[in-house]
């Protein structure tokens, strides 16, 4: 299993490539499912995560096809082609779906342009137990019949699903995307109420609309949708991805370099900004991307909670929470997106951080310097913390089990690599 190896203490300066958002791009893969017409996507990251949205796309009897190349050897620009005119199986197997919850994105156009979907429930994962009751419960109230049997789940609507009003209990990103897939096809109006409000919906409402489908309120907390008896294929952007923009924004404040996050936009991430802007770190929009910096200034310790858009991103709380480690003073870290969110925080202890925890918040106290240890990544963000306490420790730290991190983060290593980190990949013989 492959492993990371950083030697800390260099400050980041330089220009970074954000590459196209994989929680954008999961969403706008299954939405090919809605049209037997064919959908093309760029600029899509290479990424785990999108491997598995594509063989599980595949499963279903998608044709999918990759172009192009990016910038500088990478992949960040390339195009995919999904075209949906023959599905052969509504089942998303338990085999593809375990390994990622996104896949429970096929649930809601499947159902609305085939009247029936066999989808796999995700189970738990590192991070809490992350039900999708709510993604149910929005289907039925569109006419579905919903039912769970052997880890399975079975919806239909042979009549076609029914505009109908659904007000979120809770606010669900995925539960939006797949309601707001589904109401796209049904007959009539739906009012999604209390909708999550994350960038990733409004692009993948833009998106729909390009496809032909009736939506307003887009970027609001109430999506109002006309059904259509159709879809056609379309050409869509996937948007920057903020949380790849944060993470690097942090690596720059941890290390005190200054960095030009290429294709990033601030207003994707204004909470988190705010914080950093706090702490003492330089952040504003600049030709074309994000300017982030921390040379010659102090970190202070600042208080963060996190919330859904336009909150504090906790895909960024772990990261921030490295940051805070060698800030002046306390910062108390609230999550309260999910239960299990602080599976970091052992971690960064073992490299001289003091963090307390009580129950959803942690207490971290500033110290003077992290030193290099070996540490194990256990879900996709935390690895990214591990990464950035590496890059400001003294010494060396090895993070194990990095496969978390080809999740989400597309040549992690290479673009740290490419502002001045020393990090290499280390293939490690077990
Ligand atoms: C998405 C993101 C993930 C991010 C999260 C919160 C993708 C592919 N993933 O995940 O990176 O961390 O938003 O911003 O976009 N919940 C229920 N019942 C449900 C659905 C959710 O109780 O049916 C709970 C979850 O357990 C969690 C909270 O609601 O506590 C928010 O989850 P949700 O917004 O649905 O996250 P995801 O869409 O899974």
């Amino acid at each position: 299993m492959d492993k990371i190896r950083i030697r800390g203490g260099h400050a980041l300066n330089g220009k970074i490539q954000i590459g196209g958002a994989k929680n954008a791009a999961l969403p706008l893969m299954a939405a090919s499912l809605l049209t037997e017409e064919t959908l093309k996507l760029a600029p899509m990251p290479h990424l785990a995560d999108i491997t598995t949205m594509v063989n599980l796309l595949g499963q279903h009897g998608v044709k999918v096809v990759l172009n192009g190349e990016g910038q500088n050897g990478g992949s960040a620009g390339r195009a995919l082609s999904l075209t949906a005119d023959d599905v052969s199986s509504v089942t998303a197997p338990y085999d593809l779906v375990r390994k990622m919850r996104a896949s429970v994105l096929v649930l809601g156009p499947l159902l609305a342009r085939f009247g029936k979907a066999v989808v796999s429930l995700p189970g738990g994962c590192a991070i809490g137990s992350r039900p999708v009751d709510l993604h149910l419960k929005g289907l039925s109230q569109l006419g579905a019949e919903v039912e769970v049997e052997g880890g399975y789940i079975h919806a239909s609507a042979p009549q076609g699903l029914i505009g109908g009003r659904v007000v979120f209990p809770q606010i669900s990103v995925g539960a939006t995307e797949n309601l707001l897939m589904a109401a796209a096809l049904a007959r009539g109006e739906s009012r999604l109420e209390n909708a999550a409000r994350e960038p990733e919906i409004a692009n993948l409402a833009e998106c729909l609309i390009a496809m032909g489908a009736q939506i307003d309120g887009v970027g609001s907390d109430t999506l109002v949708v006309q059904g259509v008896t159709e879809l056609h294929g379309a050409e869509h952007a996937v948007m920057g991805d903020r949380i790849e923009a944060g993470t690097y924004a942090i690596a720059a404040a941890i290390t005190g370099g200054s960095l030009d996050l290429d294709g990033a936009r601030l207003a994707h991430f204004d909470a988190v900004a705010g914080v950093l802007r706090e702490a003492g770190v330089t952040v504003e929009q600049r030709n074309g991307g994000v300017f982030v910096s921390r040379a010659n200034h102090a970190l202070v310790g600042v208080d963060v909670m996190t919330e859904p858009f336009p909150g504090f991103a906790t895909d960024l709380q772990a990261q921030t929470m490295a940051l805070m480690t060698v800030a002046d003073g306390a910062s108390m870290i609230t999550e309260t997106i999910f239960e299990n969110r602080f599976m970091h925080v052992p971690e960064l202890r073992r490299m001289g951080a003091s963090i307390n925890l009580h129950g959803g918040s942690a207490m971290v106290r500033g110290v003077d310097r992290l030193t290099g240890a070996q540490v194990m990544a256990s879900d996709l963000r935390a690895s990214a913390s591990l990464v950035l306490a590496g890059l400001a420790a003294e010494g060396e730290t090895l993070i194990n089990r990095v496969y978390h991190l080809d999740r989400g983060y597309e040549r992690l290593e290479e673009k740290l690599a490419g502002v001045g980190a020393d990090i290499e990949r280390v293939e490690a013989a077990e």
